[in-house]
């Protein structure tokens, strides 16, 4: 901390602060390098300007993850880029000699830790820890990883064994829209708001492919069914139900075509989330048949249905 005599900086530390501003305008003068700098540590000197400088230069040239030290700072590009997720990428991290050596990216975080349960003699589990505000890019990164490991950990040798990692990998990739159909809302941060924790655990066998998949769920926020903040919507899987029914299941489920409801705010807002479509194919490859989900959509109280006509005529579901 800088000492300050009334009110004044003390002699040697006014230098020292003259000093770092001279670094400062000196680092920020070279501004056109700055989107080269791929690590946090290299910035010189670390201030609060410095960081965020260099991580929107980075923004500006599309370059979208960033090292600081051991840990990968992701930007969110809020648009789709999708050659930095395709699936030659993923083999081309997964194959290099050094990932790290790579551009920063998740893939490269991904492959260290898959490598660290692989040189390993006895199997250690690895735990990769994702955090960030609301709609800074966790649930997508999470896919991403969750992709890569299905990508890189199913190398299967037999046909067999091809048949049983495939289901097992497209089983993994179905639990997100199942998860995200249920679990996630519209916020006024993020259309596509995890409203509930998760701890994702993937398992390996001992030649480090892929057999299986625990999913823990924690702290789900129940009274977005009953309460949503104005401009904000309850979760996905109700409006999904409702734009996607077929006229038969409408009938089944008392939802009558045109209906309003008033636990269903902002139902115009047409998110890309809504596709009711995409949560039951999801729902079948995970083992939940077509009567099951009926089971589940139709969900009833024992003597009346859960959509009830209110006072004033209007249904509330
Ligand atoms: N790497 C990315 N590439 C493209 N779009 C992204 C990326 N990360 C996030 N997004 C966009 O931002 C939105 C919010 O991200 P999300 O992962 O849901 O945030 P969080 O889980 O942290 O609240 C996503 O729905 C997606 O549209
Ligand atoms: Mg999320």
């Amino acid at each position: 901390m800088r000492q300050q005599v009334n009110g004044h900086i003390s002699g040697s530390d006014a230098q020292a602060g003259e000093s770092i501003r001279e670094e400062l305008q000196e680092f920020l003068g070279g501004e056109a390098l700055l989107h080269q700098l791929d690590d946090l540590t290299k910035v010189n000197p670390v201030t609060l300007e410095t960081v965020l400088r260099c991580l929107q230069a980075r923004y500006s040239a599309d370059t979208f993850y960033t090292n600081a030290g051991c840990t990968l700072v992701a930007l969110n590009p809020f648009k789709p880029v999708p050659q930095l997720y395709s699936t030659e990428l993923m083999q081309e991290y997964h194959a290099a000699p050094q990932p790290q050596k790579l551009k920063p990216h998740i893939f490269t975080v991904g492959e260290q830790t898959y490598r660290n349960v692989k040189s390993l003699m006895e199997p250690v589990n690895q735990s990769i820890v994702v955090s960030g505000e609301s709609g800074a890019g966790k649930t997508w990164t999470s896919r991403c990883l969750m992709k890569f490991y299905a990508v890189v950990a199913a190398s299967p040798t037999s046909w067999e064994s091809h048949e049983i990692a495939e289901r097992i990998e497209q089983r993994i990739l179905n639990s997100n829209p199942v998860m995200e159909a249920f679990g996630n809302a519209g916020t006024l941060r993020n259309n596509n708001s995890s409203r509930f924790g998760k701890f994702i655990q993937l398992q390996l066998n001992r030649a480090q492919q892929m057999t299986g998949a625990a999913v823990q769920t924690y702290l789900l926020e129940k009274t977005r069914v009953a309460c949503q903040a104005s401009s904000e919507r309850n979760f996905h899987i109700f409006y999904q139900i409702c734009k996607g029914a077929s006229a038969d299941e409408r009938l089944q489920w008392h939802l009558p075509e045109g209906a309003t409801f008033s636990w269903l705010p902002n139902p115009e807002r047409t998110l890309e989330e809504d596709c009711f479509e995409v949560t039951r194919e999801a729902m079948l490859h995970l083992g939940i048949d077509a009567p099951t989900q009926n089971n589940i959509f139709q969900v009833r109280g024992k003597a009346t249905p859960l959509t009830c006509g209110s006072g004033d005529g209007q249904p509330v579901l």
